[in-house]
């Protein structure tokens, strides 16, 4: 049973974590403000970092405590740069002295997207956009100062019971319209908290270190995923492919974001569910 620091318990991919990190391990959770079961830790603050580290001396830092907003993010780099580059930073700091480890969470957003194949771990990142350039950097700085104890878990498209995401906006508006219009030309791999929280925990009781991604199989694009969500919850709504063009946003996005677990399959040849899968278990 290890010591686990959980920082960003209250998030959506935290509390999946939380819920199944505490069924074997023991577990500390934290988050931005104290609540009930909930201890408050804020990642930017280095001395507050560093004291909760040195009281617990955990075996694994699990982060997944982020500046999520892709577009806000544009209008407010320090924010994104406070919490996703010295965030990271001051956790793996604190841990250097410790021999403990961190894993960290990180996207599928790090790789530029020109690459016509799903991205695998050792592709070169290109990140564009403050969220992105900010999540490659706090990459590079784990990287830095844990070189041999950190896991650097790369998710993607993520969706789930707990926060706002894409296919639960694309369900709340189809009870609201017929007709939808949904970007068809950009491809990624949709991937469910449950499944990306399980296979943390793998990674943990493995042992794997570097960098690992961990999605759900498959590949498709928002259209294609909102199409496929609208037909598990027997929506009525259409949905139109639509261009990037045609729905401007303030971040740019990459054209290709999906991932390849190729790490997860060769070290302990786990295969995470296909995304359609995951959807049809989440949607029911
Ligand atoms: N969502 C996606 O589609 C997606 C895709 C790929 C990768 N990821 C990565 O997955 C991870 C988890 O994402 P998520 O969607 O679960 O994010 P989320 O729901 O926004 O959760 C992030 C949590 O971090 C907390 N937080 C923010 N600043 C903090 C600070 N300074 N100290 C401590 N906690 C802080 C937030 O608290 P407040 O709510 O109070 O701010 C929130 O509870 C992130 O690393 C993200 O980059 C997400």
């Amino acid at each position: 049973m290890a010591q686990i620091l959980l920082c960003g318990a209250r998030g959506m991919l935290g509390r999946r974590l939380h819920e199944l990190l505490a069924s074997g391990h023991r577990v500390v959770a934290t988050e931005l403000f104290e609540q009930p079961g909930i201890r408050a830790l804020d990642i930017t603050d280095a001395k507050s970092v560093e004291a909760m580290v040195e009281e617990l001396r955990p075996d694994w830092i699990v982060n997944a405590a982020a500046y999520t907003a892709v577009d806000g993010a544009e209008s407010d780099a320090a924010s994104a740069h406070a919490v996703n580059v010295d965030g990271p930073q001051n956790l793996a700091r604190a841990l250097a002295p410790t021999g403990g480890r961190l894993l960290h969470v990180s996207t599928d957003f790090v790789f530029r997207g020109d690459k016509e194949e799903p991205y695998v771990e050792d592709d070169p990142t290109g990140a564009v956009g403050v969220y992105a350039k900010s999540k490659e950097e706090g990459e590079r700085r784990v990287r830095q100062v844990l070189p041999e104890s950190h896991a650097i878990v790369r998710i993607a498209w993520l969706y789930g019971e707990d926060g706002g995401n894409f296919v639960q906006t694309m369900l709340r508006l189809a009870g609201e319209r017929e007709r939808l219009g949904v970007v068809d030309d950009q491809r990624g791999t949709p991937t469910y908290t449950r499944d990306a929280a399980a296979a943390m925990l793998k990674i943990m009781d493995a042992g794997i270190l570097g960098t690992v991604h961990a999605a759900n199989q498959g590949t498709t694009t928002w259209c294609g995923l909102a199409r496929e969500a609208l037909r598990l919850a027997g929506s009525t709504t259409t949905v139109e492919a639509i261009r990037t063009e045609d729905y401007p946003t303030a971040a740019p996005r990459p054209k290709n974001s999906a991932l390849r677990n190729q790490v997860l399959e060769r070290t302990i040849g786990d295969h995470m569910r296909p995304w359609q899968e995951a959807l049809a278990a989440y949607i029911s």
